[in-house]
């Protein structure tokens, strides 16, 4: 396992939409390792592999201490409720704002080999779950606050 460096916002990359996954192969597994150790290393909890400048459709969330799922080609099939919350992004460093996203989420995915998976949560997995597909996707948490906004165009209006 390596550590990898985290694109930082201002890097066009993380605006871009990542594309699935299509060979679940030895470079997918070392992918996600070093994801992982990337994470650990950053003290995240969350990380989708474009912020490790890779723009592929794979996530790492540390569900529980030292236990990690890997969502690969997520879909939310489900929505429950909404709750406001503080977050953060280890491509956003030191800048926290509430977030409101959904209580509840059940996702539809793949794991490293392929196999299709169905996942729900609920609170603060839920949040993150939904914080990283958005990285899939080219947004980030900022987007969504007029707080967020106002720090995110220090670094993007630059650009
Ligand atoms: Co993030």
């Amino acid at each position: 396992m390596s550590v990898r460096n985290i694109v930082k916002i201002g890097n066009a990359t993380l605006r871009k939409k990542s594309k699935p996954v299509v060979d679940f192969g030895e470079s997918l597994s070392t992918l996600l390792e070093d994801m992982k150790a990337t994470m650990q290393e950053k003290g995240g909890v969350g990380i989708a592999a474009v912020q490790v400048g890779v723009l592929r459709r794979a996530i790492v969330i540390e569900v529980e201490e030292g236990e990690y799922l890997e969502i690969i080609n997520p879909e939310i099939v489900k929505t429950r409720g909404k709750v406001t919350d503080s977050e953060g992004c280890l491509s956003i460093p030191d800048f926290y704002c509430d977030v409101e996203r959904p209580k509840y989420v059940k996702i539809k995915a793949q794991d490293r080999n392929g196999d299709e998976f169905y996942f729900e949560a609920k609170d603060y997995i839920a949040r993150c779950i939904c914080h990283e597909i958005d990285h899939l996707n080219g947004v980030l948490f900022v987007d969504y606050t007029e707080e967020g906004q106002i720090y995110r165009d220090r670094f993007e209006r630059l650009n």
